[in-house]
């Protein structure tokens, strides 16, 4: 059921869905989450059987403010302190220390825990209305089936999980693609998966370069939006230079069937058959973030068998788009 996030009649009644163990549809910033309270691990285990994921993969807790963070992590570094002060509330997740014996089924049994305060009014109100009900800290992965796209609508939540989902409808998230997520337990920042905060703003917020985690000799923590490929639609995603697509394009003349184009230029009117759904991918690379997930799921939806996208230019900002797009090719 989808009910209003504008009515605060209706986050109290979230909050208190939460508090009671149940899960909730929760608009973000960047794309809707699947939220349970964060230290009832009935409710945590709820998460991962709905979404069909892998118990050993982490979730995201979700908290109100900063202070917050004392009650999940044992120690934040100073570049994390720093990054937490530039850039919450914000699509910055950090993975920090964990506190023992808190949260250790959202955490997916790492000893670390990954830490998130969002700035979407609605997810914020419905955080604080938590807090003042002693619940902490609120998990939530994207609210999509293990390895699908991410839902950037209330009506794409209840695509995927149908309508006994509660689901708080905060409009379409504004940035589109998951957050930042930086590793602080390893002594230097880590980034772990690229998001519309920058490699280049997160370097400049701590003043230290960020290490890629091959450069580290360990295992890599798991992490579902690290798999090769994930954000996959139905269709077969091929991602083709311009001189690629229309190359191939020209090749099938008017006759393509079953076939979507996102791209920054329009195909010549005489390749534009009926069987080519064209969507225009805009050049700026936070509107591309914003559209990304909502191009695909349209595509899938109109029953096109393959997705030929072209490659975004290879810029910092475009960073969490390609990512996103190459492993929905994989
Ligand atoms: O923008 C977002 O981050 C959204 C919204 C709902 O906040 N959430 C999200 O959650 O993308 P999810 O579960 O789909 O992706 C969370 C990622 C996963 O790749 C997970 O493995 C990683 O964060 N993660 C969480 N805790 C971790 C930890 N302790 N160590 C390493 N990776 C962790
Ligand atoms: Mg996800």
């Amino acid at each position: 059921m989808i009910i209003s996030g504008s009515s605060s009649a209706h986050v109290t009644q979230a909050a208190e869905a939460l508090k009671a163990g149940a899960l909730l549809g929760l608009p973000t910033e960047t794309v809707y989450g699947l939220a349970a309270d964060a230290c009832n691990e009935a409710a945590v285990a709820k998460i991962f059987k709905a979404k069909g994921r892998p118990a050993n993969h982490p979730l995201i807790v979700h908290v109100a403010t900063a202070e917050a963070v004392a009650k999940f992590a044992s120690e934040v570094p100073v570049f994390a302190e720093a990054l937490m002060t530039q850039f919450w509330p914000g699509p910055l997740t950090l993975i920090l220390p964990r506190k023992d014996g808190m949260v250790a089924a959202a955490a997916g049994g790492q000893n670390s825990v990954g830490l998130r305060c969002p700035s979407h009014p609605v997810a914020r109100e419905v955080l604080q209305a938590c807090a003042t009900q002693g619940v902490w800290g609120v998990a939530a992965p994207s609210a999509n089936l293990f390895g699908r796209v991410s839902p950037t609508t209330a009506a794409h939540v209840q695509s995927e999980f149908g309508n006994e989902l509660l689901i708080l409808d905060g409009g379409e998230c504004d940035v589109g693609i998951e957050s930042t997520i930086v590793d602080c337990t390893r002594g230097v920042p880590v980034l772990l998966r690229p998001g519309q905060i920058s490699r280049i703003d997160i370097e400049k917020a701590c003043g230290l370069k960020l290490v890629s985690p091959e450069a580290l000799n360990t295992e890599a923590p798991r992490a579902s939006g690290t798999l090769e490929s994930h954000y996959a639609p139905s269709a077969k995603v091929r991602l083709m230079s311009q001189a690629d697509w229309q190359k191939a394009l020209e090749a099938l003349g008017p006759h393509a069937q079953n076939l979507a184009l996102w791209s920054v230029q329009k195909p010549a009117p005489d390749l534009m058959g009926a069987g080519l759904c064209w969507r225009a991918m805009p050049s700026s690379a936070t509107q591309a973030a914003h559209d990304l997930f909502s191009v695909l799921r349209d595509f899938d939806a109109r029953g096109v068998r393959t997705i030929w996208i072209e490659t975004p230019p290879d810029t910092p900002e475009g960073e969490g788009v390609r990512d996103r797009l190459q492993r929905a090719a994989a």
